[in-house]
């Protein structure tokens, strides 16, 4: 078994992965060790890895993947799960982070007390020049410091939880436990296991080559993955649940202003809502749960009738209650929401995502 193995996920790296190599391969001169790239690529960086590989002094392997299947974490997990040892280290193909800093992570490891070691770039000897401008500095110390926020414990020895550069023994890790669709994958083994952490400072380079992947998209995937972490699905879904109810009333002012009768607005305003909350909840609280078993048209399906139902009934419902247990209207409004969003989140789970 070697011993250690270094994952490397990219997404059209082509430029950067000789050097990588090269580097990577310096740096652990001595090691019985391999490299496993996890591509997603687009372009040809599958195809370069194997052209590097055939000359490169230690095995080169990769795993090219059609689906990307949970992003970025899923090629991690699926490295961890392809690594042909138990210690793996996982690190960006972008060469922002250095590979002269292999030997320390295993080195760190190496003196026993830790399962996790992380490069950070927020202790001593750190840097983060390589997170460009200001405004990119500001949004990463912000998320960070919510993150620790939200999770003080488990984060405690931690300075740099999103940090994509550490080491993990696989042996002490159930990988079953980790749900990949986080871009964070370090965040993830952190807030759901109780590997202890270590870390070493790191000097966060400039990209070499390409562009970077990090976008609007995945600061969204990343406060709903902090969320079902912190929280559950269920806080998600309600935090959807609370977001659309304020849509829903934005779209019936504008439409009544617009001179739309007002019957037709709560409508329109209502459907709108209904496929939006859906589209949300698809994307970031039931990823995991979809299969092939039941296309995205029948989940669509299932859940808008469900929804139409509910929202029909409610009325009704509620004037019952007002009648028979002659409770004030308002209240019965709050308890027909309450059980509406149990029944809605129960169908979801039970029924439109059902395994
Ligand atoms: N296989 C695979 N699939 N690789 C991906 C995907 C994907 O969907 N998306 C991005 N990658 C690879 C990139 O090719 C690169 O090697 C690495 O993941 C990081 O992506 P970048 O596009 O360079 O993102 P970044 O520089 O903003 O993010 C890095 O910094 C963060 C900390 O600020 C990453 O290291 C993060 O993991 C890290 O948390
Ligand atoms: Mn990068």
């Amino acid at each position: 078994m070697a011993q250690v193995t270094v994952i490397v996920p990219t997404y059209n790296e082509r430029d950067n992965v000789a050097e990588l190599v090269a580097r990577a391969a310096a740096a652990l001169a001595g090691r019985d060790a391999e490299i496993l790239f996890v591509d997603d690529s687009t372009d040809d960086t599958a195809l370069e890895v194997g052209r590097v590989a055939a000359d490169a002094p230690l095995p080169v392997r990769v795993i090219h993947r059609d689906d990307n299947t949970g992003g970025l974490g899923g090629a991690v997990v699926a490295g961890l799960k392809a690594a042909a040892s138990d210690i793996c280290i996982v690190m960006d193909g972008d060469l922002q982070h250095p590979p002269e800093l292999l030997p320390a992570l295993l080195d760190r490891h190496d003196e026993g007390d830790a399962d996790v070691v992380a490069a950070s770039r927020y202790i001593g000897g750190g840097d983060t020049s390589g997170l460009g401008t200001a405004v990119r500095f500001g949004v990463s110390r912000a998320a960070t410091w919510l993150t620790k926020a939200m999770f003080p414990i488990r984060l405690a020895r931690s300075t740099d939880p999103m940090t994509g550069f550490f080491l993990v023994d696989r042996s002490r890790l159930d990988l079953a436990t980790l749900k990949p669709q986080g871009f964070k994958i370090l965040l993830e083994i952190l807030a759901r296991t109780d590997l202890r952490i270590a870390e070493v400072p790191m000097e966060f380079a400039e990209r070499r080559h390409g562009t970077s992947k990090a976008s609007m998209r995945q600061g969204a995937t990343f406060v709903a993955h902090l969320a079902r972490l912190r929280f559950g699905k269920m806080s998600l879904f309600a935090l959807i649940g609370v977001i659309g109810a304020v849509v829903n009333l934005g779209i019936m002012w504008l439409l009544v202003e617009a001179g739309i009768p007002y019957v037709w607005a709560a409508i329109i305003g209502a459907e709108a809502t209904i496929v939006g909350n859906f589209l949300l909840q698809e994307r970031f609280v039931f990823a995991d749960m979809r299969t092939d078993a039941r296309g995205i048209g029948i989940r669509f399906l299932t859940s808008f009738a469900f929804n139409n139902a509910e929202a029909a009934l409610r009325i009704p419902v509620m004037a019952l209650m007002v009648e028979t247990w002659h409770i004030s209207s308002v209240l019965a409004t709050g308890l027909s929401l309450i059980v509406a969003f149990f029944a809605r989140f129960l169908f979801h789970s039970l029924v439109v995502y059902a395994p």
